[in-house]
């Protein structure tokens, strides 16, 4: 090779290399430093507030219970969920991905009453995707009301960090007005109650679960790219889990609420200021985040639902 194409070659490696660095979107993304909402409340460790789901061998409890591994392999996946049905409620954990190609591995982190109410059940579901590129683990979210599974609420998101190599904060805020998600102490999805469909709202008791499984044939454009169990394990951690709110006695048809993490308390933790309503600063942080970072949302898709929900202004 002569000294000029030597010259262009490197030249024009250099430029791809630049183009790769700006288009890598996740970069110069500071989060806003906004409240931090999971500094409120205790972490629950999982004898006081867990139990098994399924999968027990692939459940690995450590530190005395505050640090959990879920496993997926091929012969099983694995969860853990709440002892207690909540109604309303701060739901948080850290969450650390499995490494390596996840294509197909779902871990989802979500609220759901689907064993209790069967027909007409509510879900709040965060549910992170692996793919095939490895930092580009995808965030979505659902919410279903009242059974209302014809209609899908999803919105997906891109993150702005790499979610395998570090824990981070995960949670769910849910009570009378609104539910909102947030990533780092960062909402990045609001549904207020009222503006959705027939003003109904997830409002039945709900329990919290944690777990991992295949999604082959759901997450990955109808099993374009199985989990390659080449891969195997996939391992989720999970720490800093924490449930505050009001628990729902089924015998007693009445609830009790947490205060620091205890069963004690007739206020409900989330109904004070910071959880009624987000902040101005919550609020631009939310919106910036979506600007960014929000690859789908059910409404801007039409071909989903034909009559979008009225809380999809235009
Ligand atoms: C371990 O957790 C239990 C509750 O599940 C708690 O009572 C106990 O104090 C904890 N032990 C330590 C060493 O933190
Ligand atoms: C929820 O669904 C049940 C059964 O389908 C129905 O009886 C009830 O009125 C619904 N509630 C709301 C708030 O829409
Ligand atoms: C739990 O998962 C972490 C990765 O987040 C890993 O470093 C650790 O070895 C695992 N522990 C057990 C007991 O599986």
């Amino acid at each position: 090779m002569g000294f000029l194409q030597e010259k262009f070659l490197l030249a024009w490696l250099m430029i791809s290399a630049m183009s790769v660095s700006t288009s890598s979107r996740n970069d110069h993304y500071t989060p806003p430093d906004l409240k931090h909402l999971t500094d409120l409340f205790p972490p629950v460790n999982f004898d006081q507030g867990f139990k098994e789901l399924y999968g027990g061998s692939h459940i690995k409890l450590m530190e005395n219970g505050s640090f959990v591994n879920l496993t997926l392999d091929k012969s099983s996946g694995s969860g853990f969920v709440s002892q207690n049905y909540y109604n309303y409620g701060f739901f948080n954990a850290a969450i650390k991905l499995p490494s390596g190609y996840s294509s197909g591995v779902v871990v989802a982190f979500y609220l759901s009453n689907a064993e209790m109410f069967p027909h007409n059940h509510d879900e709040i579901d965060i549910e992170l995707l692996g793919h095939e590129n490895k930092k580009e683990w995808i965030f979505q979210t659902n919410i279903y009301i009242n059974g209302s599974t014809h209609i899908g609420r999803e919105e997906k998101f891109r993150l702005w960090f790499d979610p395998t190599q570090q824990f981070h904060q995960y949670s769910i805020i849910w009570n009378n007005h609104h539910t909102v998600f947030l990533v780092d102490n960062v909402p990045i999805r609001e549904a207020i109650h009222g503006e959705s469909i027939s003003s109904s709202s997830p409002s039945k008791p709900m329990s919290l679960y944690c777990t991992i499984w295949d999604g082959s044939e759901w997450a990955t454009n109808g099993g374009k790219n199985p989990v390659n169990y080449k891969y195997a394990p996939f391992v989720a951690s999970f720490r800093e889990m924490q449930m505050e709110g009001c628990m729902w006695d089924n015998v007693k048809q009445g609830s009790f609420c947490t205060k620091n993490g205890q069963g004690l308390s007739s206020l409900d933790p989330v109904e004070g200021e910071e959880f009624a309503k987000l902040s101005q600063e919550q609020r631009i942080g939310m919106d910036g985040f979506r600007k960014r970072f929000m690859i789908y949302s059910y409404c801007k898709d039409p071909r989903r639902n034909k009559i979008l929900p009225p809380e999809c202004k235009p």
